[in-house]
């Protein structure tokens, strides 16, 4: 009798301690957590670059220790006219990056979406000539990559340029230029920044027709001798795709084609997906029925167990797999900012990353970090 009442005594204390400890501002981090194993990031949008979203800011510094450009670096801000450059909010997320003492990503130099039409078209509206296209992405990767040389470390250098089928997409860059179109733009980014790593970006990558395209693009650009340092895996899934196994699948062939594995855009939704097949193409666009927006009012602890138990699975893959997972970024640090409340359908209310609407960490924040920590006792 008198044993149990002094073994809960202990308990009691020991629970009390642990709660004290975090309400003096000791709390665990996520970055403190996956040091040595991998980068831990989050993408940064407008309000946090400019400094009006002081919360939020606050997150990233205390559990983040890479971040990456949600929209401030694709074409159509950098370049949104021929030769009319816009920095300035680039410029205030590569400083927030450096005195913080981030791991910066540049996203991303070229894609076939957020890019102005005037890239592909000439001064009577025709397409553009091979010669002409080559000369403007030459100008806008050498413009960009040059600017940040040294600072931003690494580049998403082309970005969704695979089909499922695995077969190139015929984006208008394809249509132009063919295959060639990948090479000059690693090739580019090369020539303005030697020290920069490169990196090939996309989505559905479980998917196996795309493993297999992205492999032989992997292997086509090392044969032609141009740098490509890892593939990014988006990483943007839902709570019942895509399968862990085809996942790590993909994960493994491009550890063994000869490059690191980024997940570069991680969220997960919790809402019906109207059709998966749409990967993360950001043109789909759905219409709104109330019935595809159950959680508005809040999410159920059912919903929330197989959140919890997904991400946690996603992240045992990190954990295994970090000698070749270099860096694991999510699309966002709370869940009011996530695009995913927006796409495939607008108004939605989602729950698909790590920090709650008023910037506080959910329990699966505390979750990844003991996962963390035992994964390391284990080794
Ligand atoms: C999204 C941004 O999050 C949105 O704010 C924007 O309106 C559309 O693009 N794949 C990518 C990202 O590579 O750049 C996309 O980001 C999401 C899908």
């Amino acid at each position: 009798m008198e044993k149990k009442k002094i073994v809960t005594l202990m308990l009691g204390t020991i629970l009390l301690s642990g709660v004290c400890t975090e309400s003096y501002g000791q709390k665990k981090h996520l970055k403190d957590a996956f040091a040595g194993k991998f980068y831990i990031g989050t993408a940064l949008n407008q309000g946090q670059i400019t400094g009006r979203d002081a919360a939020s800011i606050q997150v990233v510094k205390e559990d983040f220790s890479a971040i990456v450009a949600e929209n401030c670096m694709k074409i159509e801000s950098i370049q949104p006219q021929e030769g009319v450059f816009n920095f300035d909010l680039a410029d205030q997320f590569v400083e927030f990056g450096e005195k913080n003492g981030l791991f910066i990503t540049g996203h991303t130099l070229m894609w076939h979406s957020q890019v102005p039409a005037w890239f592909f078209k000439d001064s009577q509206g025709n397409e553009v000539t091979k010669e002409v296209l080559i000369e403007r992405m030459k100008k806008h990767i050498t413009t960009l990559v040059t600017r940040y040389k040294g600072r931003v470390k690494g580049w998403d250098v082309v970005n969704e340029a695979i089909e499922d089928d695995g077969s190139y997409r015929k984006s208008r860059f394809f249509n132009i230029l063919g295959e060639d179109f990948i090479k000059l733009a690693f090739q580019f980014a090369h020539e303005a920044d030697p020290s920069a790593e490169l990196y090939y970006n996309d989505y559905s990558m479980a998917n196996p027709g795309k493993r297999k395209g992205v492999v032989a693009m992997v292997k086509m650009l090392k044969e032609a001798g141009l740098r490509i340092d890892a593939v990014g895996m988006q990483c943007h899934i839902g709570l019942d795709y895509p399968s862990l196994t085809e996942f790590e699948a993909s994960m493994e062939a491009f550890a063994a084609a000869g490059v690191k594995v980024m997940i570069t855009e991680m969220d997960l939704t919790v809402l019906p997906m109207p059709n998966q097949r749409v990967g993360a193409d950001v043109s789909a666009n759905f219409e709104y029925q109330k019935k595809q927006n159950p959680y508005a009012e809040g999410l159920p602890d059912s919903v929330n167990a197989i959140f919890e138990k997904r991400y946690s699975d996603f992240f045992g893959l990190f954990l295994k797999h970090q000698d070749y997972v270099t860096r694991v970024t999510v699309w966002g640090v709370n869940d009011g900012m996530s695009w995913r409340n927006g796409w495939p359908v607008r108004g939605r209310t989602d729950y698909p990353l790590l920090f709650d609407r008023a910037n506080k960490p959910k329990p699966i924040v505390n979750k990844l970090i003991q996962q963390a920590a035992n994964y390391s006792k284990k080794k």
